[in-house]
């Protein structure tokens, strides 16, 4: 029998698949534009509500890679108020999130990414954004005494941050994400927070224990239906 929904099934076939691609980024990248705009009109200080970071998840569209929407939420409630400098370990969603709404209040973020090719996406859509006081550094990963981590460029970093999204480098990673704490803990003042993002995998949980026995830290973890991260404060 001929139905609506069988014609409408048959028409679907019949669109070549680069076309349907075509079709669906589109969709992918003016719901992405939405949001944005939407976080972009808030008033400073405001946090996007859980729906808008939904939309802006799913446009951004690096499912696997991209911060899981209760991470996503911690960001963006602490780069809304926090005051000072904010850095980075791995870019991605995270950084757009932060340039809006840390970024519009004057308060600066510093990205370390070591993958060329990701680091030039991010900072088109930077670009294609307007998001102010951004920066992605391009840093390779390089070996330390014991541990691999970013090649940091020290020289242009400031020498304190408020706050520390620590989502890489990858878990594959001599260390995993332990660097931080050696390479860039002495620009940690108390009161400074880490989150650290899948705190319970294995690897994650390893560096967590390694610098609470190094350097005197709070921490409260987050556990939920779609991952676990630690909200560290530096004591
Ligand atoms: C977990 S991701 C960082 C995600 C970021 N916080 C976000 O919310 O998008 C950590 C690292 O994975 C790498 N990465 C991100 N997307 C990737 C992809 N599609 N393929 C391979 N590596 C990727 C980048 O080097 C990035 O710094």
């Amino acid at each position: 029998m001929n139905t609506p929904t069988n014609g409408f099934l048959r028409l679907k076939r019949l669109v070549p698949a680069p076309l349907k691609r075509r079709a669906k980024e589109a969709l992918l990248s003016r719901t992405f534009r939405r949001a944005v705009a939407e976080i972009d009109s808030l008033t400073l200080g405001e946090v996007p509500p859980r729906e808008v970071l939904e939309r802006l998840q799913l446009g951004w569209g690096n499912e696997g890679f991209a911060a899981q929407i209760e991470y996503l939420e911690e960001v963006a409630r602490r780069a809304a108020t926090t005051a000072g400098p904010i850095l980075e370990c791995g870019s991605g969603l995270t950084t757009i999130l932060m340039g809006l709404l840390a970024g519009r209040r004057g308060v600066a973020t510093w990205s370390l990414e070591h993958i060329p090719d990701w680091s030039a996406r991010v900072v088109q859509s930077l670009k294609q954004f307007k998001v102010p006081h951004a920066q992605v550094r391009h840093a390779l990963l390089r070996d330390y005494e014991g541990f691999s981590w970013y090649d940091a460029p020290l020289t242009e970093l400031p020498m304190e941050f408020q706050l520390v999204i620590c989502d890489g480098p990858p878990g594959a990673t001599r260390g995993g994400r332990y660097g931080l704490l050696p390479v860039l803990g002495a620009r940690l003042p108390a009161g400074s927070v880490i989150l650290l993002d899948d705190a319970t995998r294995l690897g994650e949980a390893e560096v967590l224990r390694r610098w609470v026995t190094e350097a005197g830290m709070d921490v409260a973890m987050h556990e939920g239906r779609d991952g676990s991260f630690a909200v560290i404060t530096r004591n």
